[in-house]
């Protein structure tokens, strides 16, 4: 067997979850955990539950638990433990580190957002922009819903403070060249700031090689608890005054942080360890290329029509039947999928899809060839 190639019955021997009937096309909007992640959280509960810093076994090994856990993020991110910074999720994570760049901005900064992102990387710009009477643009996208880079760069002056942007499209599935987009901000004078939350669970990321200064993600997305995951570059964050209370040793977290879900965190990032990248990203490419060869002639794409350039997380409607029911449909065969605009707000309107929305099929490595047929079959059968 060549090294790329997934073992995908033995990996989905590895959940519980995936026991059941149900084909979770759900991904996008949290994935299944491994048993792995389950018993961790469950040990930690059972095992070492306490506060840290105590002089006792069980407060020990939550300090140990902790320092695993930046390790872990670390790793997962290519930056060092002391840049990681855990949180409820991306959303919450997201408004506390623009409301301290806030700190940093005067009235009249601007601040680039793009078209193609979740509401999550553009309402706490706009919160801030209210408050501090900033200026956010958006950069737009072209038809295919790829980042238009020149209209990015058209964005850009000498008042941009921050670009925000995302790694992937949570509702295309289109992938941003993330680096390209850091060197435009920072040839502008402005801090890269991306969204890494959809593309966490399909490829790996490395902050040092894109360039960004800083990062978020969620780990519920990539097969782990609910929990937000952010970088900040040392560099920047020391120019920063954060909101803490004094006596906190670290400069982001705010109070106690939910440690048996840093457990399963840990196990998280070990699960995708022992799978590998290429081997995932060599399967969704096939699942996604069935699903792209099989597409009834009802259904509408919309976003890129191959596999390159994207992730494998599918936005389309059925004619004739609107999108919700759709879903519905599909539930009642228990395939799980979205519908509506997933919080991506801007792209769902460039699209002409504000109010409906569309169906949202997000296939991660778990999902199976099988799986996708199916999913052919109900919707040739609508
Ligand atoms: C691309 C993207 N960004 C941000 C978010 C918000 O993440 P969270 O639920 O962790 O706040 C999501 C959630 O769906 C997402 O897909």
């Amino acid at each position: 067997m060549a090294v790329t190639e997934l073992d995908v019955d033995a990996v989905r021997a590895r959940f519980s979850a995936l026991r059941a009937p149900t084909a979770f096309f759900d991904g996008p909007g949290g994935t299944q955990c491994p048993d792995s992640v389950i018993d961790a959280i469950a040990a930690y509960l059972r095992e070492s539950n306490a506060n840290l810093g105590g002089p006792f076994g069980a407060s020990r090994r939550s300090d140990a638990l902790v320092a695993q856990a930046r390790l872990s993020a670390s790793s997962f991110l290519r930056c060092d433990p002391e840049e990681t910074v855990f949180g409820a999720n991306m959303t919450t994570l997201n408004f506390a580190l623009t409301r301290t760049v806030g700190r940093t901005l005067r009235a009249g900064d601007e601040i680039v957002v793009t078209r193609l992102d979740h509401d999550g990387n553009v309402s706490p710009w706009l919160e801030l922009a209210h408050d501090l009477d900033l200026t956010v643009r958006f950069a737009d996208i072209g038809g295919d819903t790829t980042l238009d880079l020149d209209d990015l760069e058209a964005q850009l002056s000498d008042r941009t403070r921050v670009v925000a942007f995302p790694l992937a499209s949570n509702a295309v599935g289109t992938t941003v060249d993330g680096r390209r987009v850091a060197e435009l901000a920072h040839a502008a004078g402005a801090i890269a700031w991306a969204d890494a939350v959809h593309y966490a669970p399909h490829g790996p990321i490395d902050v040092a090689a894109l360039g960004v200064d800083v990062l978020l993600c969620s780990p519920y997305k990539f097969f782990g608890p609910h929990l937000g995951l952010a970088y900040v570059r040392a560099g920047l964050a020391g120019t920063w005054r954060t909101y803490k209370v004094r006596p906190a040793h670290h400069r982001f977290e705010t109070g106690t942080l939910p440690h048996e879900l840093l457990a399963g965190f840990v196990a998280a990032v070990d699960y995708v360890d022992s799978i590998g990248w290429d081997a995932i990203r060599a399967h969704e490419r096939t699942l996604g290329e069935r699903f792209l060869a099989s597409l009834p002639s009802s259904c509408t794409l919309y976003g890129l029509q191959t596999m390159d350039g994207r992730v494998p997380t599918f936005a389309f409607t059925v004619a004739g039947v609107p999108p919700r029911r759709v879903a519905e449909r599909l539930g009642l065969l228990e395939i799980a999928v979205w519908d509506g605009n997933y919080y991506a707000v801007e792209v769902m309107s460039r699209l002409g899809l504000g109010d409906e929305g569309a169906v949202r099929a997000g296939f991660v490595h778990y999902n199976t060839v099988a799986e996708v047929d199916r999913l052919v079959h109900a919707l040739e059968a609508m």
